[in-house]
């Protein structure tokens, strides 16, 4: 069961976007802080990240004890690389690329996030 809950989220680049889905306007979210959504049995966190002007989606789910909790994750930079960490745990992840920065704990799958007209938009290929 956990199993098929982690293998459903999947990187989705811009390359392969067929839909963007719109979640919210940019005014909802907490400064240097995220949202979670659903869309389609998946539930995706959403980062202003405001202080470096970047906007980023990963899953909502940290891989580590399989916690739906990312999207109020403390989020901040290590160097260029901007960072959530899960405030279970503190284990971090790259707002990239989903890669996690601890051994031993699997990476998040992130989405493509574009702003239109202040209205805020994930895509997914689905
Ligand atoms: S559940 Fe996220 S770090 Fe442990």
């Amino acid at each position: 069961m956990i199993k098929e809950i982690i293998t459903k989220y999947e990187t989705v680049i811009p390359e392969q976007v067929k839909v963007w889905e719109k979640v919210a306007h940019v005014n909802d979210f907490p400064l240097n802080g995220g949202l979670a959504f659903y869309y389609k049995g998946l539930q995706v966190a959403v980062f202003n990240f405001t202080r470096r002007n970047e906007w980023y989606a990963t899953q909502n789910l940290c891989p580590h004890k399989k916690q739906m909790i990312l999207s109020r994750g403390m989020i901040g930079s290590n160097g260029e690389e901007p960072k959530v960490a899960c405030p279970f745990h503190k284990k971090t992840f790259s707002l990239k690329n989903g890669k996690s920065l601890n051994d031993g704990v699997c990476d998040l799958a992130t989405y493509p996030v574009k702003i239109e007209a202040n209205e805020v938009f994930i895509g997914f290929n689905e």
